[in-house]
């Protein structure tokens, strides 16, 4: 169910079943660069990754992007199908490059709403940021968006999550840096201003952990894809976040599942 907020320049997506939920306790299931229609994409590997994510039972499912591979209707159709079999009635997905290829962006508006969305739950704040460029790999945040973006995070108790398709920082080993966002400096210093916690990213199909200036950033490999660098592997990522602690695992699918990142949740009252 989605609450549009007047005069905002996306939605707020509040899930009634969840506002319960006064623990402070979330699963979140992190996935990215689907590639829905890519002859890379392997379906076995995304049917798996479903089974083992109703396992987990998320309370949220974020997805960062690429969830098809040139933005064409039909993809956008088959990638939709595959994430409603994910059993999550809180999810978030946002746009990648590769989604707003062909003037894709119209058909993940069609089918997933407003690019750029909120999600308020208890304790919690999640907001969604398109970082695409329609026929650019690179990305940008747009300094007239600031603006919005921080009012969006003006609960000051909650955790605060963003979720955007692009890196911030460079990820180690994928080769020649091309494609961070543009305005990343600008939008690395509103994060630290704005008491973000948790920053989760896709893109370069492979999976890193940042943290500095408080906060987390946690790029997912991608789940589905062949095309990976190096030794890179397809996975995603597990979070559980307690009031007092914030977890990241990293699961490979039908594989292991290995603990990458655990910080204290800081109190902010
Ligand atoms: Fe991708
Ligand atoms: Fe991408």
């Amino acid at each position: 169910m989605y609450y549009r907020v007047s005069g905002g320049k996306g939605r707020v997506n509040m899930d009634p079943a969840n506002e319960d939920n006064s623990t402070g306790n979330y699963r979140i299931a992190h996935i990215s660069d689907l590639h829905v229609g890519s002859p890379h994409f392997e379906p076995a590997l995304l049917d798996k990754v479903i089974l083992e994510i109703n396992e987990f039972r998320p309370d949220i499912v974020v997805v960062c992007g690429d969830i098809t591979d040139d933005g064409f209707k039909q993809e956008y159709e088959a990638a939709k199908a595959y994430l409603e079999r994910l059993e999550c009635s809180c999810k978030i997905v946002t746009p990648g490059n590769h989604d707003s290829r062909n003037v894709g962006y119209v058909h993940f508006e069609d089918l997933f709403g407003p690019r750029n969305s909120v999600m308020y739950l208890p304790g919690l704040t999640l907001v969604a940021l398109d970082s695409s460029e329609p026929d650019l790999d690179e990305g940008r945040l747009g300094r007239q968006n600031y603006r919005w973006i921080i009012e969006k995070l003006s609960r000051a108790d909650d955790f605060k999550i963003v979720v955007l398709h692009h890196h911030l920082i460079p990820i180690p080993g994928t080769g020649r840096e091309r494609n961070i966002i543009e305005d990343a400096g600008d939008f690395l210093e509103l994060l630290a201003n704005h008491g973000i916690d948790l920053v989760l990213c896709g893109h370069k199909h492979v999976p890193h952990e940042w943290q500095f200036e408080g906060f987390c950033i946690v790029n997912a490999g991608t789940v589905s894809s062949r095309k990976v660098r190096g030794y890179a592997t397809q996975c995603y990522n597990m979070i559980e976040l307690t009031p007092e602690q914030c977890t990241v695992r990293r699961k490979f699918p039908a594989g292991e599942e290995v603990e990458v990142v655990s910080f204290p949740v800081h109190k902010k009252t």
